[in-house]
Order: structure tokens, then sequence, then C-alpha cells
């Protein structure tokens, strides 16, 4: 499944970020912001606070967006048991990449259960990581839901471009 990219890619970049919560006394985004580093890097800011800890039951949605005549799915959309995954990671491969790289600039290195806020920060994309995936250059759209106990408490919209050389 993984294939080498035919074309060299200039850059990949964040270019907008929307986060919404559904049930606010479960947790809340203190922040969701990116802020431009350079022209072609963009760093994501992500706190979301946590106010019936511990959470130990989490459900993910990645859902993979690509932009032609308004967003068409993409490619991916995969719903995990994430308490488990995070056990296994190698189970779920494009899973895996993406934490491989939010775990970088993040406090969500360890399996669960989660007794703290969830914060990522200065989380910039690079063109290495887009070496083992198979997305041509283009806009897309990352729509992360997280459910807990079954029930859908929060969606973070992650934009982003990828562009040739
Ligand atoms: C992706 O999967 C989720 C969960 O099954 C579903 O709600 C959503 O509609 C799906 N998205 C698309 C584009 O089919
Ligand atoms: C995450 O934790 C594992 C196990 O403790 C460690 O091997 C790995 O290097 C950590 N990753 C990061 C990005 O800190
Ligand atoms: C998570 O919670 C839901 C709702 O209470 C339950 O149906 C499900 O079995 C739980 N999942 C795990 C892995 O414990």
């Amino acid at each position: 499944m993984l294939i080498q990219l035919p074309v060299m890619i200039a850059y990949i970049k964040f270019t907008n970020l929307k986060c919404v919560a559904y049930d606010k006394p479960f947790a809340d985004f203190r922040q969701c912001k990116l802020k431009a580093l350079s022209r072609n890097t963009v760093a994501l800011f992500l706190h979301v606070q946590l106010f019936q800890v511990p959470v130990n039951n989490v459900t993910v949605n990645l859902d993979v967006y690509r932009r032609a005549n308004g967003y068409r799915p993409f490619m991916f959309n995969i719903t995990v048991d994430f308490c488990s995954f995070l056990k296994n990671k190698k189970r779920v491969p494009f899973g895996k990449l993406l934490m491989d790289t939010i775990e970088i600039y993040s406090n969500i290195n360890h399996t669960c259960p989660f007794d703290h806020d969830i914060i990522v920060k200065d989380m910039v994309l690079k063109t290495e990581q887009l070496q083992l995936l198979p997305m041509p250059t283009g806009d897309y759209l990352l729509k992360i839901s997280v459910a807990a106990y079954n029930d859908y408490k929060a969606t973070v919209k992650a934009y982003i471009q990828v562009v040739e050389d």
C-alpha cells in the first residue's frame, strides 16, 4: 500500500483548522489554531481540556477528503478503538504514520487512560513524511472525530495543502 511518490513535493502545510466540541461539560477546546512560521511552514496548536477523567474508552474516526469540485472522500475512512490501537499501532499503518508525527509534538504518547488535557504544540508537516504516503498534490481535509463511550465529543478538521516543485 505504501508507494514512492513519482513527483517531488515542494512542501506540505496546514491551511486551516476547525475544532468543534459537542459535549462541553466533557471536553472543550482551549486552543485550536495555526501559526505561520514562514510562507510554507505552518504550526498547529491544539489544547483539549478533559473535564471527566480518566477516559479509557475512546473511538477515533479518520475521514480523509481531497478537493476536486468540493471535497470528495479520498482513500481513507477508518474508525478505530483508540485505546486498543495505542497498544499496537502497527495494525493500522496509516494511523501509525499519523500518530508517529503527532506524538513528537504532543503529550499523548502513552496508552489509555487519559487523565490530563491533550496538548499538541508546534506541530509542522514535513515533506519526508509524504515519502511514505500515496498522496498526490492537492488540497486535503483530514476530519478527525473523537468519541468517548460511543458518544461523539469533538471533531477537528485540518486542511492540508500538498504542493509539488
Ligand atoms: C466515514 O465513516 C463515518 C463512520 O462510519 C461515517 O459517519 C461517514 O459518513 C463516512 N464518511 C464518508 C465520506 O462516507
Ligand atoms: C513514545 O513512547 C515510546 C515508548 O515509551 C518510545 O519508544 C517512543 O520513542 C516515544 N515517541 C516519542 C515521539 O516520544
Ligand atoms: C466503550 O463504551 C461503550 C459504551 O459504554 C461500550 O459499548 C463499549 O463496549 C466500550 N468499549 C470498550 C473497548 O470497552
